[in-house]
Order: C-alpha cells, then structure tokens, then sequence
C-alpha cells in the first residue's frame, strides 16, 4: 500500500519548540520515508475559533509556512497547501457530519480540554465543535494513511477512523485505516511549568526567537522552588530545566551526571540554565537564520504554496468524483 503523509498547523501564532519536537522533527524524517507527503496551513480549522480574528489567522500562515520551510520541511518533498483552497474538505466534512452524532463529538477529550481551555461553555461555536470532523476530511480527501501529530490530537485520529470505518461500513471499501505517528516527546511543558507550552499562556520559546529571548527565558524558568542555595539537594523531577536538557541536549551521559549532582546539592540553577541557553541558541539559531532569509522571499513562497494547492485541488476534485460515486450522489450510475 501507498505511504501518503498528511500533516499540518493551525495558524494561529508562530511556532515554538513544542512544536519543533512534537511534530516537525518526525515531518522532516517520514518525507524520506513515504510516497507522498502534504504540509496543510489549517486556516479553516484556525477559523473555528478565531471567527472574530480573521487577521489573526491571515497573518499567521506565511509564518508557520516559514516556520516549517526554515525547520526543513522541503517543498521538494512535502507539496504544501492551504486548506481554505480546497473547497473539496468543506464537502467532504458536510457529508461526514451525518456519519457522527453530536453526543460523539462531545465525548472527543481533545475537543473538551480545548472548549475548557477557551472557556466556551455551551456556546461554542457549532464549527469547533466539529473540527474533528473536518480533520476528518483533511486526512482523508488525500487518502492519507500516515499523520504525525502531537499525543493531544490522538483522539481526534481515533474519530477520523471511525469515520471511515462508518463510510466503509455502508458505501463499501473505500478509505484506509490512518496511522498517527507520534513523537517521543509529544509533549512539551512551559517555561513555567504549566503542562503545556503555548502562546496564550506566554511559556513558549519560539523557533524565531533572538539569543537574547532565549536567554531570558530560560533564566526564568520554573526549577525547584526549594532548591535556594547551591548546596541544597535539589530536584529533577518536574524541573522544566532538567525536562528541556532531557529533550535538546544530546550529551545524555552528561545530563545524567549533573542530575545526580543536583540532586545530592552543590550544583546551582544558573549553572543548569547557562547549559541550556547554549544548547537551544545552537538549536534555534540556524532556524531563526534561515527564517530570515527565506522572509525575503515571501511573496514568492506564498505564490508557490498557492500554486500547489492548485495541484492539491485536483487530486482533492478526482478523490471527490470518485467518493460520490460510491455514495450514490453522481446520478449518472444508471
Ligand atoms: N489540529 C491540528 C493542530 O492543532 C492541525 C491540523 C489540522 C492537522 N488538520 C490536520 C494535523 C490534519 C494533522 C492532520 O495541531
């Protein structure tokens, strides 16, 4: 069977370390491994709660495009598109919305911690409440079997197969189970602790980030509130120090050592800080450069990515005559 890679971002912000371990990483590494692979802007989705921010999320796609391309996502590879240009997923949601019951979409957990999280209560709008339904279409107007994503969108993968599970139940064979790939570090804590790092909560470094942003950071970053002199036996366990070190220092036998020594006291927070502005400066440094460059550039990268959603629109035109067939919506069948 065909490898077909999906992927994508809602535009609603610039893209942040989290993001870089949760999802780009394992994006750059399966453009070499699959047949096909498509980077999707999620503006319509971006939309669903942003209705009242429509520069928000305009503004925003060049930047996780840039984002992706300075990371290595390679339009050479990964064929890039905007998903407001498919009007084929807006069809296709409309038809799976009758394949899902409201109770479904209710029970989704991503969905319930994001209405939560946004404090909607009952009146959330109608379009977030089913955007699973769209990632849905999303996936599978490509016929897409392999996503990486983040661990909190597993359920809503887990509704995209039940999904076609359903449609396959009654028209016939038609879609394939998806895959989701998940990164070994699907989530990132904040700088300040909080579970995850984002940019309403301001806990997030940027994969633009100047040095001196980082380092600001990072030297106020959430430790061991009890770990007040050098000496005093600190802790490691929920320390985002030691949660970064673990997830961007390569020098495992090292990090091993200063836990050990932090733990027994006699190692000081400035000392574990100064490591880690180095190791994330030479991480997002080299991003942060080619970001800029390629900003020169970005009428021209936004013409091409609208160029091929041009060509993503005629695979989504063919997969959509060929769904309507099976659900016996093309009247010439006779
Ligand atoms: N919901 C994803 C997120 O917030 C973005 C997204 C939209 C996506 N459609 C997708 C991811 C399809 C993978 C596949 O990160």
């Amino acid at each position: 069977m065909k490898k077909i890679l999906l992927t994508g971002d809602r535009p609603t912000g610039r893209l942040h370390l989290g993001h870089l371990v949760g999802s780009i990483q394992n994006r750059i590494k399966l453009q070499d491994e699959v047949d096909e692979a498509y980077y999707m802007v999620a503006d319509a989705q971006a939309l669903t709660d942003n209705a009242e921010n429509p520069s928000k999320v305009a503004d925003n796609v060049i930047e996780v495009i840039l984002d992706n391309l300075a990371c290595g996502v390679d339009p050479q590879k990964t064929t890039f598109f905007i998903q407001s240009q498919i009007p084929e997923i807006a069809e296709m949601t409309v038809f799976f919305l009758n394949l899902v019951t409201l109770a479904r979409l209710k029970r989704n957990p991503t969905v319930k911690s994001e209405m939560k999280e946004k404090g909607f209560g009952e009146n959330v709008p109608a379009g977030f409440l089913t955007y699973p339904v769209s990632q849905a279409a999303d996936i599978l107007f490509t016929r897409a079997n392999v996503v990486p994503v983040g661990e909190d969108q597993l359920p809503v993968i887990e509704q995209t197969n039940e999904l076609a599970r359903k449609f396959n139940s009654i028209y016939g064979n038609f879609f394939n189970e998806v895959e989701p790939v998940i990164a070994n570090i699907s989530r990132l804590v904040g700088t300040d602790g909080n579970a995850k790092a984002s940019k309403s909560l301001g806990n997030a470094i940027y994969l633009s980030d100047e040095d001196e942003v980082i380092e600001q950071k990072v030297m106020a970053m959430y430790t061991d509130p009890n770990h007040l002199k050098i000496s005093d036996p600190g802790k490691v366990q929920g320390n985002v120090v030691f949660t970064y070190l673990d997830a961007f220092d390569m020098n495992k036998t090292e990090i091993e050592k200063l836990k050990t020594q932090y733990e027994k006291g006699g190692l000081g927070d400035v000392a574990i800080k100064t490591r880690l502005v180095k190791v994330l400066q030479n991480i997002i440094g080299p991003i942060r450069e080619r970001r800029k460059e390629l900003e020169k550039n970005k009428l021209k990268i936004m013409q091409d990515v609208l160029q091929s959603s041009q060509k993503v629109r005629s695979i989504a035109t063919l997969n959509m005559m060929e769904m309507k067939k099976v659900m016996k919506i093309d009247y010439l069948g006779f």
